[in-house]
């Protein structure tokens, strides 16, 4: 039989606290979030002062959650996976602090995390199949990237945003509708009352980089389209400009990871990241996979938003391939994919 490694694993790069109990880098015994998405909303975005502050409130108690829901103990997890970077320094900091202090206390090894390889294994989590090599969209709040994932723990960026990332743009539109924090989700959901070809936004493409993303073109597009209503007396139809804006995104989005997994002569795409739980982008990307004979997988929404099961996939991985970080282990708010 196949030995059990099962992974504590912990999240606090940004607004949610998350601790889960992972089983061989695919099987979630329990997942933990404590959401503080309530709290920032009155801002209009994520504070981190405040982030950092709940994080040292919540993770204690989300731990412990975590481990008696999945029926473990600190003194029967094989080890403790954290996410160390990219992401909010202080908050990063508050994870990294918990998983050294049970790593010290009970002996076991610490393995760090890079946030955005979490997010892509999250679709190791519910497709057993899925192995590498495959082609990876991610969409997340700060970053939107197309991976190569050439093996277990092995990527390569070959295409990445130059300026706002998708989940951002999703953000920003949101706010200048009158939509509030965050907007990803209420975009999508506004969309599906209005007509996706009622306003024709730009597509941008980034000149000798085709896998590259631009998303601020789009945006300054639709505050300007929203100031030309304003100051003609015209009423905006919300929905029409939350579907509009969201048709844009998710055409270039699969557009661009279609053909850069048929450019690396991949048979496999994945999506990932919160953007990955937009509809109309799941949607998309299954048209554009079938026609194009490419599989095409992606998380359940809550492996795609922020949690702490996808960082036990991936420190999974990791641990089996040796990796192990010593009590120095710091935050590193900008850390590169690959790095370590
Ligand atoms: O991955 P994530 O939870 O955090 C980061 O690592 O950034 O992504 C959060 C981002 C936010 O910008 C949010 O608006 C966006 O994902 N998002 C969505 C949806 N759900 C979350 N964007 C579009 N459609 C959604 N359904
Ligand atoms: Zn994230």
């Amino acid at each position: 039989m196949e030995e059990q490694v099962k992974i504590l694993a912990i999240e606090s790069s940004c607004d949610e606290t998350a601790a889960a109990v992972v089983v061989n880098g695919r099987t979630v015994k329990s997942n933990i979030i404590s959401s503080q998405i309530e709290l920032h909303k009155l801002y209009g975005g994520v504070v981190p002062e405040i982030a950092s502050r709940k994080h040292i409130e919540k993770i204690n108690q989300v731990i412990e959650e975590a481990l008696e829901t999945a029926n473990e103990t600190l003194d029967t997890i094989d080890a403790v996976c954290v996410t160390y970077g990219p992401g909010l320094v202080g908050a990063l900091l508050v994870g990294v602090a918990e998983a050294k202090a049970i790593a010290y206390a009970k002996n076991k090894p610490l393995v760090g995390v890079h946030h955005i390889e979490g997010h892509i294994c999250a679709n190791y989590i519910e497709h057993p199949e899925l192995t590498p090599p495959f082609m990876c969209l991610v969409a997340s709040g700060g970053h939107s990237h197309l991976v190569k994932v050439v093996d277990y723990g092995e990527y390569e960026i070959i295409g990445r945003t130059r300026d706002d990332a998708a989940g951002e743009a999703f953000d920003k539109v949101a706010r200048a509708i009158g939509l509030g924090y965050p907007g990803g989700p209420k975009i999508d959901k506004l969309s599906r009352e209005g007509n996706p070809k009622a306003i024709s936004f730009p597509r941008a493409k980034v000149e000798g980089a085709p896998n590259d993303f631009s998303f601020s073109g789009l945006k300054s597009a639709v505050l300007n389209y929203l100031n030309k209503c304003k100051m003609q007396g015209v009423e905006v139809d919300r929905a029409d400009v939350a579907a509009s804006f969201q048709e844009a995104v998710v055409d270039v989005l699969s557009d661009h990871a279609v053909s850069a997994a048929l450019e690396c002569g991949m048979d496999k795409v994945a999506i990932a990241g919160g953007v990955a739980s937009n509809q109309a982008l799941r949607a998309k990307m299954k048209e554009k996979c079938q026609k194009n004979n490419l599989k095409f997988y992606y998380p359940s929404p809550i492996f795609c938003t922020d949690n702490a099961a996808m960082i036990g996939a991936a420190g999974y991985y990791e641990y089996k391939k040796g990796v192990r970080d010593g009590l120095d282990l710091n935050a590193v708010p900008n850390l590169k994919i690959g790095q370590r």
